[in-house]
């Protein structure tokens, strides 16, 4: 909304929500989530055509076109449980606009949603409404945290659903109207409802099975004598193939990939495709193997025990530049090692401790007492790491490249283990001084 706002002066953007804590920091400079560049994209719109408000139904009255952009997490509970998408939030947004809206509105579904949404949006829209006509697009979004101003600003493509009535068409343009004032129009797909929903879910799909396949690859390459990252070069100069999201990891996080293939499958199954459901399901179970080889590899390597060694996390992001942690391996990673009683000591240049508790707490694996006596938050990966027998890269960080990794080697327990999850480290340079280096995916490691 920011970037519309900034994009188009002459367009009112009015961003209303329930919390008053994050509308009210949406207002200062210590904005609400950290992604590069954007509070010098919002600081340019605040108050000119961009304003945050906890007044939902003013914000509904007022606008012609109105986003909603609610959370639709994995339902926690009942059918569906641990797959299909929680769609409450979504349905009370519907109820909320029908009920207030005085005025035809284009609504315009911008979180991601499981195909066929739009239509009980519409089902909800007009049953409850007071003769309100209303239009239904999906408009889905494809920009990833930490990039997600540039994302926006050059898009790859931007896709529109809706229905291919003379509403539903008039809607699609008015909308193409907004992005068209950044985006060349050829950029501007558009589609029926369906197909825009189904794309969101099968890029993420896509883009995930990237990552799993070469994970997969990554495990084959340690027991023999290859290197995944020559390998993914290699493939990746096949035009055909491409060379991006080939990076081997400890696995991948964020809000999105698991949710939405998880989504995937129970789509599949409802519609009577277990074949199909179980070719997509196959992307998070080698994703789960991944974080859980990795943690494994830790334990096997100190001795086969870490009960009661410190272990340095560095990072706990899910990626790097971005706060969010929803996912990420590192969860997953500490909570193994946790259970093997390490003592995990976490450093992170933006996560904040009471993120990472509350990211082990929701696991359930033990109490949050206990998670607080077992896993230490540090403030700088210096202190992280001294005594440390061992030290784990789990998020990409650029500042973790340029350490003074002699004055860690000197402080840490000998010897030295350095497992490196994202393999953005120099391990020649690293074994030099004296560190016995684990990285993803190299067979051929000393
Ligand atoms: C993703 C999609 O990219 C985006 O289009 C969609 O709108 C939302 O979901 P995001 O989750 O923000 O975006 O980040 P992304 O850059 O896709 O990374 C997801 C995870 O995959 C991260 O944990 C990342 O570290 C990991 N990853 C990515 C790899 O392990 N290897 C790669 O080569 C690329």
């Amino acid at each position: 909304m920011a970037v519309i706002a900034q994009k188009c002066p002459e367009i009112k953007v009015n961003v209303v929500d329930i919390n008053p804590e994050r509308i009210a920091a949406w207002e200062t400079d210590e904005l609400p989530i950290y992604e590069p560049g954007l509070l010098e994209v919002v600081k340019e719109a605040r108050g000119r055509n961009l304003f945050f408000s906890t007044d939902i139904e003013k914000g509904i009255s007022e606008a012609d076109m109105i986003f909603i952009s609610v959370n639709t997490p994995t339902k926690t509970y009942g059918m569906g449980k641990g797959r299909a998408a929680d769609l409450k939030y979504v349905e009370l947004s519907a109820r909320q606009i029908a009920r207030v809206a005085k005025t035809n509105k284009i609504v315009v579904e911008k979180s991601t949603l499981p195909v066929r949404t739009a239509q009980s949006i519409k089902a909800i829209l007009d049953e409850t409404s007071n003769g309100v006509k209303f239009s239904v697009l999906s408009n889905p979004e494809f920009l990833a945290e930490g990039t997600a101003v540039t994302d926006l600003l050059k898009p790859d493509r931007v896709l529109i659903g809706g229905e291919q009535t003379p509403e539903g068409l008039a809607a699609i343009e008015a909308l193409t109207d907004v992005y068209a004032h950044w985006v060349p129009r050829e950029r501007i797909i558009q589609t029926r409802l369906w197909s825009s929903e189904l794309s969101k879910l099968t890029a993420n799909a896509f883009l995930a099975q990237r990552i799993s396949s070469i994970n997969s690859i990554s495990a084959l390459c340690e027991a023999t004598d290859a290197d995944v990252d020559e390998v993914a070069h290699a493939i990746g100069t096949d035009s055909r193939i491409g060379p991006k999201f080939l990076k081997s990891s400890v696995g991948f996080g964020g809000s999105c990939f698991q949710k939405d293939i998880l989504n995937l499958v129970y789509l599949c199954e409802h519609f009577g495709l277990p074949e199909v459901a179980a070719y997509w399901d196959q992307v998070i179970k080698m994703n789960d193997y991944q974080k859980r080889r990795f943690a494994q590899k830790i334990i096997h390597t100190l001795f086969n025990t870490v009960s009661d060694k410190k272990i340095a996390m560095l990072g706990w992001a899910f990626k790097k530049d971005t706060n969010d942690t929803r996912e990420s391996a590192a969860i997953y990673v500490s909570d193994h090692l946790l259970n093997d009683h390490a003592s995990v000591h976490v450093y992170d240049p933006q996560v904040p401790a009471k993120s990472m508790y509350a990211d082990l707490n929701y696991l359930e694996t033990r109490s949050p007492e206990e998670n607080r006596a077992m896993l230490t938050v540090n403030t700088n990966p210096y202190d992280a790491c001294k005594d440390a027998h061992a030290i784990a890269i789990i998020t990409e960080w650029d500042e973790f490249k340029t350490l003074d990794w002699k004055r860690i080697f000197g402080s840490m327990k000998k010897p030295a283990f350095l497992f490196d999850g994202r393999n953005i480290l120099n391990h020649e340079e690293l074994r030099k001084i004296g560190f016995k280096v684990y990285a993803i995916g190299k067979g051929h490691q000393g």
